[in-house]
């Protein structure tokens, strides 16, 4: 009923991409009767200024398109955005795997949270790669005394602890830059996030996370993967591949402007060429084109193919590189903007041997068809990812950055920006 309901703080996703930036605005509905639902109240999205192959060229042009953005979901929801969660993307981030070790600090060597907090914090004692940052620290799973495999020790008792844990660094120029743009666009920063890990919260439930699968982000200029096992992130990674070179092969193979081929690839885009009749043409004039030129939709579509195959070679690579190859009974889960040209599905099945789909968000309730589209999901993951921890404070699995540390962070950083 509806007078059972009551509405969170609305939390702020940004997502700023090579090719847009989008915000999306949300909160969640808590009933007696109903599980918790995300309502997301505002989703824009405008040009990216400013950000070539992932990073930030020019920090007043980003600025620009983000104010707009965000100008553009305040009016929508009629209420100023004083806080964004921020997504990180782009090619520099690496993964590393790290142990951490502590003594049980109660007399009566019962585990408590402060217990798994010395842990992951002795975890991060590693040497961090020259100019990165940790981003997140993903404890993946525990032991007590020698007992492995422990999802949550808290209450156990024994001697010792230990976890395991996935540290993601992040280039720190590209998050002092981000922290500059969304500085000056006038909001704090709540935290920042791997952009894919915001999007794999909300495209994927808990069971196909439990039975391993992989999110693949085909974004502009990069496509990055998350990997999930037995409801634990299991391997990120970001290849330097995306659908922009589609676009760049699609100028060279037709001899035409990076406009013209970017109206193709999105108009007449094809990944599959088998089937395609041979005679079916496109005239480029059509496109935007100066003159006429005819090609075949044949060629349009093996020009695309060949690269889409290369982009989930490169997928599958990862994958054996974690020994998962064909080995993610819950499949392959597609999003962002590379991934609408046609096809990609059956090309996917083919080329990973798993089973493929498109990422819409799930569980997920709003009033604009934004939220079907699937370049959406990483801006909306964040709004998911920042509901529950606003909402309840309480650290998640998957939510292993303690926000206030975090918060400390940030802060750090802001204090090093301002003169
Ligand atoms: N209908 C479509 N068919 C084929 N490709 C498309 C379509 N729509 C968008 N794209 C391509 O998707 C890419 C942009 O994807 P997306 O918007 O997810 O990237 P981004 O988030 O801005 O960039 P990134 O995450 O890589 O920094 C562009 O190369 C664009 O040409
Ligand atoms: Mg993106």
């Amino acid at each position: 009923m509806a007078r059972n309901r009551t509405y969170t703080e609305i939390v702020t996703g940004l997502d700023v991409g090579s090719s847009s930036v989008r915000v999306a605005v949300g909160q969640l509905v808590v009933s007696k009767d109903h599980p918790q639902q995300l309502q997301i109240v505002s989703s824009i999205e405008v040009p990216s200024e400013g950000i070539q192959k992932g990073q930030i060229t020019s920090i007043e042009d980003t600025v620009s398109a983000v104010s707009n953005a965000l100008e553009q979901a305040e009016k929508m929801v009629g209420v100023p955005i004083e806080h964004v969660w921020v997504g990180v993307s782009g090619n520099q981030i690496i993964s590393q795997e790290s142990k951490g070790v502590i003594a049980i600090s109660r007399t009566d060597g019962e585990v408590a949270e402060e217990d798994i907090d010395r842990a992951v914090d002795a975890a991060k004692a590693i040497s961090t790669p020259l100019n990165y940052e940790i981003l997140h620290v993903l404890p993946r799973s525990f032991s007590v005394d020698g007992q492995t495999g422990i999802k949550d020790p808290v209450g156990m008792t024994g001697i010792r602890l230990e976890v395991d844990t996935k540290i993601i660094h992040s280039v720190t120029s590209h998050i002092k830059n981000l922290s500059k743009v969304v500085y000056r666009a006038g909001v704090d920063i709540d935290d920042f996030v791997l952009s894919i890990l915001a999007a794999g919260e909300v495209v994927i439930n808990s069971r196909q996370k439990e039975l391993g699968c992989v999110v693949v982000n085909i974004g502009g200029p990069t496509t990055s993967m998350v990997v999930y096992e037995d409801g634990d992130v299991l391997h990120t990674s970001v290849i330097p591949i995306g659908s922009s070179h589609i676009t760049n092969d699609l100028a060279l193979g037709l001899k035409t402007s990076i406009d013209v081929a970017e109206r193709v690839k999105k108009e007449y885009g094809e990944c599959v060429s088998r089937g395609i009749n041979k005679k079916e043409i496109v005239d480029l004039k059509d496109v935007g084109a100066d003159k006429s030129e005819i090609v075949t939709r044949y060629y349009i579509a093996q020009i695309i193919e060949a690269r889409v195959s290369e982009i989930l070679e490169k997928v599958d690579e990862e994958l054996a590189s974690i020994e998962r190859s064909n080995m993610l009974p819950a499949g392959a889960v597609f999003i962002g903007g590379g991934s609408k040209v046609n096809g990609i599905i059956d090309i996917a099945k083919q080329v990973l041997s798993l089973p493929a789909q498109l990422g819409y968000p799930l569980g997920v309730d709003s009033i604009s068809d934004k939220i079907s589209d699937i370049s959406f999901a990483p801006a909306i993951g964040l709004v998911k990812w920042g509901s529950a921890l606003t909402h309840d404070g309480k650290r998640k699995p998957f939510m292993s950055n303690f926000k206030g540390k975090m918060s400390d962070r940030v802060k750090g950083i802001f204090k090093s920006l301002i003169p």
